[in-house]
């Protein structure tokens, strides 16, 4: 039997001034398998979509896209060559000049509407097919993805009409048709952000989606079909790195716009140097966290949670460095490893996953190799003890304490739900620290000082700074980078004006 004092002495840092004790639930935890069961309504094969018709590409190649969470495929994908982005290109070329480009703003909108409306009435369908293709839990599809995807639509909707609004005293005009490449994080979202404020500015599209996520693209097609879309006025060709090099570098595209690596990003950059094309470039990111003294620790360690283990760390945005004022160091690094003994890693299409499936084999392979250099250069892992399925690409959560600037797992994108930690004594230790990196894309403080919200907000160098909370989105909202994490902006009405020319 524990004496009373040992038991006191279990209760944690107010009464002790020892860390937090570390709790293990462990097994006594386990749910019962909540699957969701809503059909997706996936075909066995998808052509790409030209001119308003899915047609077979003319190699007659195609690729097969798996389901990330158990390795079986789910469809195969067409390959579009050359001359299948050629045939895209003069389709949205003449919807340009013959219909879509003609149409008064107050009509596009109304496909707009159309198209969202469409999206709301079957986004159950649609939130099962994003996480079969891309492995993020269901529950990430369901209540962010498809219904911020239909809020994009409904936004540009509601500026069709009032483009005049967009550059005050300057009228603005369409630029023609638009090449845009996304990534595979956020399929259905990306391609939301991509073509939503194109369409509402008069432009039309030629787009391609990640080769490994094509399916709720090409499921939005036969919803482009439905709101009776002018054939031609967006056009979806599939395929890998090769189909993207042939949307960006198309001659007839006015403006190209890339979500994705910064790599790619620097390549796009270089072969389009010397063009009159219009360029913006979404790539990727860094962000820290911080937290000082002050803040509300335990909303602070949700939103840390939130913020890099969300979606499997699949954030561009992601919080994937934590500044932690040392004051509350131990405490909030204790607090972080309950929270995260407790997050369920599987099946994405079970209610209750906290962490789906890692997208590709690939993906898989550079999070554990930087994982592993992180090992190596000497920082102190921590992983909880969870059972990962057996079939399918998963990654334990893992934070990294004791890391220094110079460690890659500081400075390179990760991309997987991997946290490193690092220290700070001042606020101006924070500022250097969280610009101390070569991108620029987002940022979170968490402090109860109003005006220490606002010194940050200036002195970071990111597109976004949330305070007290982190990865919030509303159309109406601009996201973009600085630095390394790219240029233009994506949402609101500084997305919409780089979709058009002054006039
Ligand atoms: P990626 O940049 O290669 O792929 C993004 C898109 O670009 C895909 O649609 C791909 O087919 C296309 N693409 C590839 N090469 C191209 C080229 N030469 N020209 C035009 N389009 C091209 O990204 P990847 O290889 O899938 O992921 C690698 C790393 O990139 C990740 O580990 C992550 O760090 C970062 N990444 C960042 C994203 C972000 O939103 N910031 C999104 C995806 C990846
Ligand atoms: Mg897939």
């Amino acid at each position: 039997m524990p004496t009373l004092a040992e038991k006191k002495s279990t209760r944690g840092p107010a009464r002790t001034g020892r860390p937090a004790p570390e709790l293990i639930f462990g097994d006594l935890w386990v749910f019962d398998p909540a699957p969701e069961s809503a059909d997706p309504k996936l075909k066995p094969r998808y052509d790409l979509f030209i001119g308003g018709q899915f047609v077979a590409p003319k190699s007659g190649k195609y690729f097969a896209s798996i389901n990330p969470a158990n390795e079986q495929k789910l469809a195969e994908i067409a390959l579009a060559g050359r001359e299948d982005v050629d045939a895209a290109y003069a389709a949205a070329e003449r919807a340009f000049s013959t219909t879509w480009g003609r149409l008064p703003g107050r009509e596009r909108a109304k496909y707009l509407f159309r198209i969202a409306r469409l999206l709301q009435d079957r986004a159950r369908e649609f939130a099962v097919a994003e996480t079969l293709d891309g492995g993020k839990p269901i529950k990430e599809s369901r209540d962010f993805d498809v219904p911020m995807a239909a809020a994009h639509f409904f936004y540009h909707a509601g500026w069709a009409d009032k483009l005049d609004y967009v550059a005050p005293g300057r009228r603005v005009a369409p630029l023609g048709v638009v090449g845009q490449v996304i990534p595979w994080n956020f399929p259905l979202l990306m391609l939301a952000w991509k073509i939503a404020p194109a369409l509402a500015m008069g432009n039309t599209v030629v787009l391609k989606p990640a080769e490994t996520t094509s399916i709720t693209c090409l499921k939005l097609a036969e919803i482009l079909q439905d709101a009776g879309l002018p054939p031609g006025t967006v056009n979806f060709v599939t395929g890998a790195g090769e189909t993207g090099a042939a949307v960006m570098g198309h001659p007839t595209a006015a403006k190209v716009a890339f979500t994705g690596s910064t790599e790619v990003g620097k390549i796009i950059m270089r072969s389009l140097a010397g063009t009159e094309k219009k360029m913006t470039m979404e790539l990727g990111g860094k962000a820290a966290n911080i937290v000082f003294d002050d803040a509300p620790i335990d909303q602070a360690v949700e939103g840390i949670v939130n913020g890099i283990f969300f979606n499997q760390g699949h954030v561009c945005c992601a919080g994937s460095r934590l500044l932690v004022h040392e004051p509350v160091a131990d405490r909030v690094l204790a607090k972080l490893k309950n929270r995260l003994r407790v997050l369920r890693v599987g099946d994405p299409m079970d209610k209750n996953t906290d962490i789906g499936a890692i997208n590709s084999k690939e993906q898989l392979g550079k999070i554990a190799a930087l994982v592993e250099s992180g090992v190596q250069e000497g920082a102190e892992i921590f992983q909880p003890p969870c059972r990962l399925p057996t079939k399918g690409y998963y990654f334990r959560p893992t934070i990294f304490s004791g890391v220094s600037m110079s460690h890659r797992i500081a400075r390179e994108e990760i991309f997987g739900p991997v946290l490193s930690i690092l220290t700070f004594r001042t606020v101006e230790e924070a500022i250097e620290k969280a610009n101390n990196t070569a991108y620029g894309l987002s940022a979170g403080v968490w402090t109860d000082k109003g005006s220490r919200i606002l010194k940050m907000s200036v002195e970071l160098k990111a597109g976004v700074v949330w305070a007290n909370t982190y990865n919030k989105f509303d159309p109406a909202s601009p996201f973009g980078g600085y630095k390394e994490s790219g240029f233009g902006r994506e949402g609101g009405r500084q997305g919409l004006l780089d979709y058009c020319k002054l006039v």
